[in-house]
């Protein structure tokens, strides 16, 4: 049975009579979110309004395959607001938002703060004046406003910056400009009354593996994540961003003790933005090596986290490699890794991605 009729087999109300007199369907033939729900964690991928708008076959990929949503753009102030006297559009967001509650699909915010991809009259804000005219106003609204529908925020996206060369590790943005460090902690409890329900995460990148520049990351994280802790900030996870790149070295016990240390933290912890960023030498290489070679790196870092009860799930950063952000911003044009292709067929990542979630442990909420 190819994948299409296995889907529809799964998808088709009529076909359920059938399937419940064979054994139950065989992790292949599940969904990944249905896999990753069997451990109590989710699995998902960022998507944007405009694949709402599409519809057709990737939307009903990312409906059979994902228990979790995030909207990849709409929620950054940069595509809320363009200028500073106008009201946010909210309606790319509701797109999304109002697909996943017909789908089913809990929604993931990504980010209320964030360097990048923001207004560029904000980019030039730098006093806790403006913190307080501009900054307190977008996280109430923008948190307020998706209070009962968003239950994971990224409330602060890349804080940590080593070659900023800050004495504590930090990225020198707007954000640290207007009220120094301590703007992680404030963004922090203004989420956590504007939304008193959702479970608010720092998330950074370049955290997985064992460079010293990563060595650094981790360190900044940790040092932010425990100041935090000690204040008695709500915070209540960390979102390591997952963009593996096939160059770099991977050191199990590295990562392992990363994770170990943000779960004895008593934090959550999420895989938020998992794709792989291949070998420059890649494109030369037959399809089916690159896409085993990715599947292979996903492994390493999820055979980890998987290990571990603090993990609450997977987001990928895009579903099919035709979707990916990677294909834009960085010089391989057809670079294979995320867990379908650009035909929409599974890649060898989507099989591991099914093997390690139905192999999990179960976590207790
Ligand atoms: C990226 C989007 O995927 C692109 O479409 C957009 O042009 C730039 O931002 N880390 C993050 C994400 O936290 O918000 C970024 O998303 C990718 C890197």
């Amino acid at each position: 049975m190819n994948r299409t009729t296995r889907r529809t087999f799964i998808a088709g109300g009529a076909a359920m009579a059938v399937a419940a007199a064979v054994p139950s369907a065989r992790a292949e033939d599940v969904g990944l979110g249905a896999l990753a729900t069997r451990s109590g964690r989710f699995f998902g991928s960022a998507l944007t309004s405009e694949a709402i708008r599409r519809g057709g076959d990737y939307l009903r990929l990312l409906g059979e395959e994902c228990s979790v949503w995030v909207p990849e753009w709409e929620l950054k102030w940069g595509a809320l607001v363009k200028e500073r006297t106008e009201a946010p559009n909210f309606r790319p967001v509701d797109s999304i938002l109002s697909a996943a509650r017909e789908g089913g699909k809990r929604v993931r915010g990504h980010t209320l703060v964030w360097h990048e991809h923001l207004p560029d009259w904000v980019a030039k804000l730098g006093t806790a004046g403006d913190w307080d005219r501009f900054v307190v106003p977008h996280i109430r609204q923008v948190a307020e406003r998706y209070r009962d529908e968003i239950f994971q925020w990224d409330v602060v996206n890349e804080a940590i910056e080593p070659f900023d060369d800050s004495p504590d590790l930090m990225r020198q943005t707007p954000f640290y400009r207007m009220l120094g460090p301590d703007y992680v902690a404030e963004a922090f409890r203004l989420a956590h009354e504007a939304a008193p329900t959702a479970r608010l995460y720092l998330n950074d990148y370049g955290l997985c593996y064992a460079d010293g520049a990563q060595e650094r990351r981790r360190k900044g994280v940790l040092r932010l994540l425990e100041r935090l802790l000690s204040q008695g900030v709500p915070v209540h996870g960390f979102g390591s961003q997952g963009h593996l790149d096939i160059r770099s070295t991977f050191n199990d016990r590295v990562f392992r003790d990363f994770v170990e240390t943000l779960a004895g933290m008593g934090l959550e912890l999420a895989i938020t933005e998992l794709d792989v960023r291949e070998a420059d030498d890649a494109a030369g290489l037959p399809r089916v090596e690159r896409q085993e070679r990715a599947a292979a790196e996903v492994e390493k870092v999820l055979a980890v986290a998987l290990d571990n009860p603090a993990l609450t799930g997977v987001v990928t950063w895009g579903l099919a490699d035709s979707e990916s952000w990677l294909r834009k911003t960085r010089p391989i044009p057809d670079n294979q890794g995320l867990p379908y292709d650009d035909q929409l067929r599974p890649t060898p990542m989507r099989r591991t991605l099914a093997r390690l979630f139905a192999g999990a442990a179960k976590r207790h909420e």
